[in-house]
């Protein structure tokens, strides 16, 4: 589509046929000119096996098309129908404990089930053959959120999938009993029969049987996928396929290997609506779906207008915040604003969720929100297919969260997300824009890599990261990563085994903290869950313990590798800590610091608390998103034209508190 995209999931389904028309006419009027259509419709599709109804989505199509609405058109394969959950007591899905999951919800799939798979391609062909050529189908909308209900089944059919899986990662049992170490607690393997998934057991399970588990439960969703893609693509090669990720709230998917199999990158997020400054784990989350589409523009799929029904509190959005978050998302690169859902169910378990048309109808806050926010949009077509430019990349690996968050871990208050939020939250305070990258993507764009956490470390990666450092790159690198291979075996020698050399030091001992105990660090900065005896072998210590178990030692090392620089943190630093050094990474990056860019900006160009600033430059210009998220108005050195108002700035733009601006 050459504007942005905005509209929702819309259900015709759950609604008389009566009013049809006047959501059409809602819909014009709110600015929507794209809807997700069909999403959970399966059971209305197919009432019994074999057994079609079309004729109302191709009314419900036609009077969208008729309203100039394009439609991304869903395979309804997300939730299958009683009538096969009944005839298929074999393609429910299995706990770990080994209960068989019930139907009455949705997504009630095991993801191996050959059932599954054959309704699944029958429903989806039926609807490539009976819309693949309709000119209001914009996009293909394969399934919705795999891995969202079941994410990993443990059933007996996965279990045999499971088997075929190995064989062809392994080949052979000796290989698979090597890559395992099953030498040890008498696991070796002797058949593929006698190999299980990682199913409720007495004590701890083999955690490379766990981490090639994950993997395989990936690759089961992802074969689904590829099933009806490569279905709808036979019927309509030139409409773009894409499926709906969660992704960062969403560990069983590795979006990284999905990221490559549709045409298009699309995400759903919502708010974690009692966290304080939510808007920066919103931010991140824009900026991993824009990384994972390469830089390209990505569609935000889902999000909500207001509260949503599945939080322990829904707490529900405050004016003027549905524009905060909407623009936060286009500033990182969307395309496409679209919400669940265009109206808000009278019935079922999601009728307390927000929507664009709420249960009040129009003459509400919501709606009234909505329609201002189509209106701007429809002014911001100059910004379709601009692109966002990042000179620090954060790594971030799927397989490494599996893996960090095994069990028997030195520990349990190791999580992978910590990590990654704290450094990017400093990242963001400090109003830089960042890539993620996989640990094996490339790096060569980047001035400054921020390693968080990356426990599992492949030796291709840690030739990728120390060659950035050798070739002038900025590393920055935390705790209890580069400790194991894809396996989960220990790096041979001290740790970290793959970054020892790049770092320039060894760990003798990891020395984990108790609960609620934290150490003093040189600098004036405290740490906690977290130390290291370290020992240099090259590096020199920028800070050291002041107490603890590692007093004394080394608690921050920067290391000159090449014609770079490798900083490494060994404890989870307070914020002021991180800010620290991340700072002097950054000058030895040669990273300015942030301002309003473009060397246009007065003053020392430095940007207000709570400002969020990111530009998209493009074909028709560099636009510079700004958001308020304070609650006074601020002034940012800024020079250019408000798109929407077409008033100059010359030297500053004041902002409203909870405002945006686009200039
Ligand atoms: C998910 C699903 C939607 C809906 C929303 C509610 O993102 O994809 O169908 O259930 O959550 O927030
Ligand atoms: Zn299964």
């Amino acid at each position: 589509m050459d504007v942005i995209a905005y509209g929702g999931d819309y259900n015709p389904e759950q609604w008389p046929g009566q009013v049809w028309p006047e959501a059409v006419r809602l819909m014009r009027a709110a600015g929507v000119n794209l809807v997700t259509v069909g999403v959970f419709a399966w059971a209305q599709l197919e009432p019994a096996e074999g057994v079609y109804d079309f004729g109302w989505l191709d009314r419900i199509i036609e009077l969208l098309h008729d309203g100039g609405i394009r439609v991304d058109l869903a395979t309804p394969t997300a939730a299958p129908p009683p009538w096969f959950l009944h005839r298929h007591a074999e393609a429910h899905a299995v706990t770990r404990d080994g209960v068989r999951l019930g139907g009455g919800a949705r997504q009630s799939f095991c993801p191996s089930a050959p059932a599954y798979a054959t309704a699944s391609a029958r429903i989806a062909d039926a609807i490539g053959q009976r819309y693949g050529a309709h000119p209001a189908v914009a996009l293909w909308h394969v399934n919705n959120e795999y891995g969202n209900g079941v994410d990993v089944c443990y059933c007996d059919t996965c279990a045999a999938a499971f088997r075929s899986w190995l064989e062809l990662r392994y080949g052979d049992l000796a290989t698979l009993n090597g890559a395992w170490g099953t030498a040890f607690w008498s696991q070796r393997y002797g058949d593929w029969a006698e190999i299980t998934p990682p199913r409720a057991a007495p004590t701890f399970i083999n955690p490379s049987q766990q981490l090639d588990y994950a993997r395989f439960a990936n690759d089961a969703h992802l074969a689904n996928f590829r099933r009806e893609r490569d279905i709808l693509r036979r019927w309509a090669p030139s409409i773009p396929i894409t499926t709906n990720f969660m992704l960062a709230n969403c560990k069983s998917i590795d979006c990284w290997r999905w990221a490559a199999e549709v045409d298009v990158v699309s995400n759903n997020h919502y708010l974690q609506a009692e966290r304080p400054d939510n808007q920066i784990e919103l931010a991140m989350c824009a900026d991993l779906t824009r990384s994972l589409a390469g830089g390209a523009p990505w569609l935000l799929m889902e999000h909500s207008t207001s509260a949503v029904n599945w939080q322990p509190r829904n707490i529900a959005k405050r004016p003027g915040e549905l524009a905060r978050n909407s623009a936060a998302h286009l500033a990182r690169g969307a395309d496409a604003l679209m919400f669940f859902q265009w109206r808000a169910s009278r019935f079922g378990a999601e009728k307390f969720h927000s929507a664009m048309l709420p249960q009040g109808g129009t003459d509400t806050r919501v709606w009234r929100e909505v329609t201002e926010l189509g209106a701007v949009l429809a002014g911001l077509d100059d910004l379709v297919g601009s692109r966002v430019h990042a000179d620090i990349g954060v790594v971030w690996d799927w397989e490494a969260w599996w893996a960090v968050e095994l069990d028997a871990h030195p520990s349990t208050d190791l999580r992978y997300r910590d990590r990654v939020e704290a450094y990017y939250e400093r990242l963001w305070r400090a109003h830089h824009t960042v890539d993620f990258v996989h640990p094996e993507g490339d790096l060569a764009r980047y001035r400054l890599v921020v390693v968080p956490s990356l426990y599992l470390t492949t030796a291709a990666a840690a030739k990728n990261l120390t060659g950035f450092v050798v070739g002038g790159g900025t590393l920055v690198v935390s705790y209890f990563s580069g400790i194991v291979d894809a396996n989960d075996s220990v790096h041979p020698g001290p740790y970290p085994g793959a970054l020892r050399d790049v770092l320039g030091l060894r760990i003798e001992e990891f020395l984990p903290l108790r609960a609620g105990q934290s150490v003093g660090v040189d600098g004036g900065w405290r740490a906690d869950v977290w130390t290291e005896e370290l020992h240099l072998t090259g590096a020199e210590a920028i800070w050291r313990y002041q107490d603890g178990p590692a007093a004394g030692h080394p608690a921050v090392t920067r290391n000159r590798h090449g014609a770079g620089t490798a900083w490494y943190v060994s404890t989870r630093l307070d914020p002021a800590g991180l800010d620290a050094v991340l700072a002097r990474a950054g000058v030895d990056a040669g990273l300015d610091a942030p301002s309003s860019l473009d060397g246009q900006a007065a003053g020392d160009g430095r940007l207000p608390d709570g400002i969020e600033l990111v530009r998209r430059v493009g074909a028709r210009g560099s636009f510079a998103i700004v958001i308020n998220h304070a609650d006074q108005p601020a002034t940012v050195p800024l020079c250019g034209t408000e798109l929407l108002t077409g008033a100059r700035c010359e030297q500053t733009l004041t902002v409203p508190a909870g405002a945006v601006r686009i200039v």
